[in-house]
Order: structure tokens, then sequence, then C-alpha cells
């Protein structure tokens, strides 16, 4: 099969470029820049040189849409609602990074990321590529929108007691805190070492993107689903992301109770481990890997539910959902070139 990616240079782009040349189903990978076409990938990521090396490709969307199979765009906000629509109509199936086709309502899109929204029959034909929850659809799309990394891990985590209809829609808090690869390789202010190192920031109070789409899936659980609180912390590491959730139950359930239900859904889902009552994942436990692992807890005396999520930003928050999504659209099995082993320490 031959694959794409855009927007290879950056973090996504990166860890696609990653699980895709260890893929057994990708026959050629063709990488594309808007700044550095002509360049060599490996010239200038030096340790991600084996053999052979790819010169970066100019966009070129009438030939890519023909002669690939797969185009990966892991490009900023704002590219794919223009870019997308040049490729689809012809050979390719295309999977998006972004945020640009999640959003349902183009109005929603444009208050939340402030661009322009791509077109409304484009978003009719895009399917929101949450395997989990969503893995028919998929199978049978030619558009995905990549979920968002809060969103994966929030939507995992939420899932089972939000589509149940176990909990008051209106109490749920998202408190959410992400590495700082999140951001993307670009530094600035915010990013910057001397300002993240030894410090902890909440950003984009009640303003983050992501809200609107963890909200559209809600939705879609269960129409009776209330505005969120979604909080957005950056924390000094590199990856991960951490989504503590917060919410009440409708009746007395325990904490065995619950976890009984989430190991049941999940139970056909390879890429999320439900742990053990009395046990709570931490971000190392799945980094590097497409794995969500899922702790949580009853407080009986609240009647409150704490659920801890987590995930890998640049992997089941990005690239390896990526491939994980390519895997069903394209009918192979699911784990297939996605390492089942976390890197640790
Ligand atoms: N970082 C994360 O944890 C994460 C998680 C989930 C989703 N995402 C989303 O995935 C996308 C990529 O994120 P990232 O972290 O990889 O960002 P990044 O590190 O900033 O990389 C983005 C890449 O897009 C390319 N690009 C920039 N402007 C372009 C344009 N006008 N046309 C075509 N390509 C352009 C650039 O490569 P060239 O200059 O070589 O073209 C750049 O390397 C974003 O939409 C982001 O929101 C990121």
């Amino acid at each position: 099969m031959k694959a794409g990616i855009v927007g290879a240079t950056g973090y996504g782009g990166i860890e696609l470029f990653r699980l895709l040349t260890s893929h057994s189903q990708i026959d050629t990978l063709t990488l594309y820049s808007s700044s550095q076409a002509g360049e060599y990938f490996e010239d200038i990521y030096n340790q991600l040189h084996v053999e052979g090396k790819h010169q970066l490709k100019d966009l070129n969307p009438e030939a890519m849409k023909k002669d690939l199979d797969v185009i990966f765009l892991a490009t900023p906000a704002g590219v794919s609602s223009n870019l997308t629509p040049k490729l689809v109509g012809g050979h390719a199936k295309v999977i998006d990074l972004s945020g640009d086709l999640r959003l349902k309502d183009p109005n929603t899109y444009e208050k939340w990321y402030k661009k322009e929204p791509a077109p409304e029959s484009l978003l009719d034909q895009t399917t929101y590529g949450l395997p989990e929850w969503n893995k028919e659809a998929i199978e049978k799309a030619s558009v995905i929108a990549n979920p968002g990394c809060y969103p994966t891990a929030a939507l995992l985590g939420l899932g089972p007691v939000v589509e149940g209809q176990l909990a008051n829609p209106a109490s749920i808090v998202v408190d959410a805190k992400s590495g700082v690869s999140g951001a993307g390789k670009n530094p600035n202010p915010i990013t910057h070492f001397a300002h993240t190192q030894e410090n902890f920031q909440i950003y984009k109070v009640n303003k983050h993107q992501h809200i609107p789409e963890v909200e559209q899936q809600l939705k879609q659980w269960n129409p009776e689903a209330k505005p969120i609180t979604f909080s957005t912390h950056l924390v000094p590491m590199t990856r991960g992301i951490m989504a503590t959730i917060y919410l009440s139950l409708n009746e007395d359930f325990s904490t065995q109770d619950l976890l009984d239900r989430y190991t049941s859904y999940y139970e056909s889902h390879p890429f999320v481990r439900v742990r053990e009552e009395g046990e709570f994942p931490c971000t190392k436990d799945v980094y590097g890997s497409n794995y969500c692992d899922i702790g949580l807890t009853v407080d009986e005396r609240t009647r409150r539910v704490t659920i801890v999520s987590v995930i890998d930003n640049l992997m089941k928050g990005a690239a390896s959902q990526a491939v994980q999504n390519m895997n069903l659209l394209f009918g192979y099995e699911e784990r297939e070139g996605l390492p089942l082993l976390p890197t640790y320490p």
C-alpha cells in the first residue's frame, strides 16, 4: 500500500513516519512538506535514518489522490479544511489529525478555532475516528477526523458511564493535564523550557477548542448531555495526558459495579486497559504506546465517581490512533504496526 504524510516534519508526522515504516502493509511512504521540500527527512532527523532516504515533496493534490491509497494530514488547524476537498473524490482515503473536520457544525468550528470552517459537504462525509466507539462507521469511511488528544482521553474515560446514562449529565468536570509536545514542535513563550520546567499552569480556561468536540460526542451518547467544565493544564513533561474526570452518579453504584461495566465494554477493544479496584494509571504506563489506561473509584460519601484516563498524546492522542484507524479502514488487523508494550521508564 502507498501512504503519504503531509506535515511529516512535525511531531505528529514524525510519529506517523516511525509507525508506518515498520507497518507490514505499507510498501511506499511519501513525505510532504510546505517549507522544506527538496530536503531529505533523514538529514533533518538523523536519528530516524535506517536505510535509504525520503526526499520531502511539494504538495500535488491531483497526483496524490490518484497515486496514494491513504493520506495522513498532520498539519495545523486551518490547513486540512482547504486541502482535503482537493484530496477527496479520487482513489486515496484521508485521515486528518487536525481539528478541522471533527466538528459537524461549521459555526461551532468558527467560534472555537477562530478560522474559516471546512465545506459542510466535506464535514458531512467525514467520520469521527474514535475506534472503540465508532468501529463500524470507520470501516466504511473515506475521510476520517482523528480525534483530538484531550478528547480521546476524556471520551474513553466517560464513554461507559455517559452512554449507559448512569450519571447526571450536568455534573461532568474534566480536569486534564498535558505534556508540552501537545503544542507541536514550534516553541513559544509558554512552551519554552525556561517557562515550563518546574512549572504547572492552567491555560485556555473555558476556551479550549477541544471542549465542543467532547460535548458533540457526549450528545450522541446521551441527548440530555449538558455543557461540561473542561480544564487544561501544561505540565513539565514531554509526552502524556491525564484526564481526571468527576461526575455524580444516578444510583448507588459501587466501584466494583462500575469497573465491571468498563471491563465488559472494553473487553473487545485491545487498546483500552481497565485497572482493578484501588489501582490508578500514570502517564508513563502508556508512554510510546497506543493504550488508554483507565482507573476509577466511587466516593460513597458524595456519590461522585473519579475516573482517571491516561494516554500518550502523540500516540493514542494522534499518530498511533491514526494508524489504528487506517487498519480498520483497510481491513487489516487492528493492532498491525502498533507497538504492544509501552516504553518504560
Ligand atoms: N502534538 C500533539 O500531541 C497532537 C495530538 C493530537 C492532534 N494534534 C494535531 O495534529 C496536527 C499536527 O500537530 P503537531 O503537533 O505535529 O504539529 P507541529 O509539530 O507543529 O507540525 C505541524 C507540521 O505541519 C506542517 N505545516 C505547517 N503549515 C503548513 C501548511 N500551511 N501546509 C502544509 N503543511 C503545513 C509543518 O511541516 P512543513 O513545514 O514541513 O510543511 C509542520 O511540521 C495539529 O493540527 C494538531 O492540533 C497534535
